[in-house]
């Protein structure tokens, strides 16, 4: 039997590229999306997550809106810099047909807490938005922590700076309590923060490869990511192209061998100056089991050449 994946996004540019990435590897069967806020409010995320399923060609995956906002708040609204980075429509500002298809009307926790009784360690869930959804679900149904397979996100920072500020990556600024919650659970949580993701990067060169697929998939994948590299370009001028963020904690959880990783069990800061910063937990420091893993080491050619055969592949059907 295949893995099962379910993706929790905050659908966003590399978000749809985590999808991309997700349908173009038969190792996985994505068998949902939960939406999350972030990039863009949930229902913004939810009708991109639709539509982009739709134009790979996989109307099949179901989709669920989320929690709308942070356990602690009681609403959100997009940040102008995530408007700048991703688009007001949050792919780019590309226009592409809406599904006719509508969320699914569950509740998308449940959706969670259901797959992981159903499929147990052949279950991968890859949250590459804030942790809300994933906190909720382990706070109804705590058991979970032990019967799914593994937790493959994409947030935080260890070894290096953030990126909204010295101590927060943008995921887990969004809700930094439910971060501290999941890394504090005892699941199998692998961290691909921006240790790694800021090494994979990806340039107009690549791009320029679907763009000459001359299918609607390979234009939209070019025209959107052309935009992402160029908000880089203002945002992060030294690097030379834009963050594989989300397709690379994809890639990890469908091949675990890309990443190097340290055993360590973390903890997320919630009060203070460092609020949102992800850390090694000194409490639990001298506990011998270690419940997580951080990336901090990426296998770079192998990454781009495994996420453009995976894509370009999708892309060209
Ligand atoms: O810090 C990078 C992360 O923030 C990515 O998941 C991106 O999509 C945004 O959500
Ligand atoms: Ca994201």
């Amino acid at each position: 039997m295949s893995k099962k994946m379910i993706l929790d996004l905050d659908t966003g540019i590399d978000d749809t590229l985590a999808i991309a990435y997700a349908l173009g590897s038969p190792e996985v069967e994505l068998i949902g999306i939960t939406g999350t806020y972030g990039n863009v409010l949930v229902e913004q995320g939810v009708r991109n997550a639709l539509a982009v399923t739709d134009l790979f060609g996989h109307p099949e995956v179901p989709v669920y809106a989320g929690l709308p906002h942070a356990s602690r708040k009681d609403s959100f609204e997009v940040l102008p810099v995530s408007a700048f980075i991703h688009g007001q429509n949050g792919i780019g500002d590309v226009e592409i047909p809406d599904s006719d298809r509508s969320p699914e009307s569950g509740s998308a926790v449940d959706f969670i807490i259901d797959a992981v009784k159903t499929y147990g360690k052949d279950l991968v869930y890859v949250p590459t938005g804030p942790m809300t959804n994933i906190a909720a679900a382990l706070a109804k149904a705590p058991e979970i922590k032990d019967e799914i397979g593994k937790i493959v996100l994409m947030g935080g920072a260890l070894t290096v700076c953030g990126n909204v500020d010295p101590w927060q990556e943008a995921n887990i600024s969004q809700d930094p309590d439910a971060a501290d919650k999941l890394f504090r659970s005892g699941a199998p949580v692998t961290m691909v923060g921006l240790d790694v993701t800021l090494q994979t990067l990806l340039t107009y060169k690549e791009t320029a490869t679907w763009r000459e697929l001359g299918t609607p998939a390979g234009r939209f994948l070019a025209d959107m990511t052309d935009y992402y590299i160029k908000a880089y370009e203002t945002t992060a001028p030294k690097l030379g192209g834009c963050g594989l963020h989300d397709p690379l904690a994809v890639g990890v959880a469908v091949d675990p061998t890309l990443v190097d990783t340290l055993k360590i069990n973390m903890k997320v800061d919630v009060e203070g100056p460092t609020r949102g910063r992800t850390i090694g937990d000194n409490d639990r420091l001298n506990d011998p089991v270690k419940t997580m893993q951080v990336a901090v080491g990426v296998d770079v050619p192998r990454f781009l050449n495994e996420f453009m055969t995976r894509i370009t592949g999708l892309a060209k059907a």
